[in-house]
């Protein structure tokens, strides 16, 4: 499992019960990231469409939602065997992410290098592509010295970066196969005909995606940017701006999506660390379909707890809040529906580990429910317009 801020691993499980307790076949994942929620939905007999803005996750979503049974395997063995037998040479990534930075040590900065030089002389699939770039993303991500972020070194070369880097073949999903684009959600939004689901995981504070993982951007492009600063960012990260980092910027850009998708049923989670009142985001949910909520709390994600560090080892962060608390919106037009959903995925968190807020379902107002600490997965009834 690769290291992603925000990632929903441990909402996963809660996710797809929501979803299997709806009347839906075809989702769309709109903010698909490392793609978990859209495997855990594939999994379970889902058709998925899944989207991000990121090159890498649109690698990611080649590998696990769009590649079915007809993909050439063997192929993809052969091409992960071929490039672990080349040698490493010294090539912008190395010098650039080792070197300049300390993403990974040099003796798999080398390796990295020659291996991605190969896979664009290589023809291959848009599928057969996805899937050996995700085996290398992942393999880099293995041996990586961060603490998650691609944006500050831990202290001293972490453990994991001294072994060599391995490439393995991703492991197919089963499911139906899904399709994959790579568009801002608010131009997508509008599109969606014939989906009945849509999920909404995006941004939910300052924190750009584009410049936290950089490195994974330039690995899958391939495009060799010029860099600035201590982790040798690309350039283009000064001027590629998500509207959902901006302070003022967000809730325009959610309330236009929200109000532009023309699908029956919506999920969305967010965080209490992010900018929004949830309040405020299950009325705006609320126009037009009911609405039931469920709170999550977990741990944070590792640099919260460790701190951060600059090149030299220097701790530069302090160490965080240690627990965050997620909340899934569940919103559609069936009342006893929404809450059976509500209640399915209040179930689905006490085996994740993660511990719930409440665990069941009550009829009524969510917002009066929540306040007066009455079960927090609740349903509410659709507001006006
Ligand atoms: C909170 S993360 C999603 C995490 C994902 N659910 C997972 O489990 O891995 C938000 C994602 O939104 C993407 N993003 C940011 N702005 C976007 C936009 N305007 N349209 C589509 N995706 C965007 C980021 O690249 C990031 O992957």
């Amino acid at each position: 499992m690769i290291k992603y801020l925000g990632s929903k691993r441990v909402l996963a499980p809660a996710l797809g019960r929501a979803v299997a307790a709806l009347p839906v076949t075809t989702v769309c994942d709109l903010f698909a990231g490392t793609t978990r929620i859209g495997q855990e939905l594939r999994r379970s007999g889902v058709t998925v469409h899944s989207n991000d803005t990121a090159t890498y996750s649109e690698a990611l979503g080649q590998a696990y939602i769009a590649a079915d049974p007809e993909t050439d395997r063997a192929r993809v063995r052969e091409v992960i065997a071929h490039l672990m037998s080349l040698p490493g040479y010294d090539g912008y990534f190395t010098e650039t992410f080792c070197r300049r930075a300390r993403y990974v040590q040099p003796h798999n900065g080398r390796r990295i290098d020659a291996m991605r030089d190969e896979i664009d002389r290589i023809d291959l699939s848009p599928v057969e592509r996805g899937l050996v770039l995700t085996s290398l993303l992942e393999a880099a991500d293995r041996v990586d010295s961060t603490c998650g972020l691609q944006m500050a070194f831990v202290k001293q070369w972490s453990p994991r970066s001294h072994r060599d880097i391995a490439l393995r073949e991703p492991e197919p999903v089963p499911g139906p196969a899904g399709t994959v684009t790579r568009l801002d959600a608010n131009a997508l939004a509008p599109t969606l005909d014939g989906v009945e689901l849509a999920y909404l995981d995006p941004p939910y504070n300052q924190h750009s995606y584009f410049s936290n993982y950089h490195v994974w951007e330039t690995l899958v492009r391939r495009d060799a940017p010029e860099t600035y600063g201590i982790a040798c960012k690309r350039v283009d990260c000064q001027t590629t701006k998500s509207p959902y980092n901006g302070r003022r910027s967000a809730w325009p850009a959610l309330a236009a999506l929200v109000e532009n998708l023309r699908v029956p049923w919506l999920i969305v989670s967010f965080s209490d660390d992010g900018y929004h009142d949830l309040d405020e985001l299950q009325a705006l949910l609320g126009e037009g379909r009911h609405v039931g909520r469920v709170d999550v709390d977990f741990p944070r994600y590792v640099g919260a707890r460790i701190g951060i560090h600059n090149g030299n080892g220097e701790k530069v962060g302090s160490v965080g809040r240690l627990r965050n608390s997620e909340t899934l919106f569940i919103a559609g037009p069936d009342a006893r529906l929404v809450r059976r959903a509500a209640a399915a995925a209040a179930r689905a968190t006490g085996p994740t580990g993660a511990t719930p807020t409440g665990s069941a379902p009550a009829a009524g107002r969510g917002r009066s429910a929540r306040r007066s600490g009455t079960p927090t997965a609740a349903g509410t009834r659709p507001g006006p317009g």
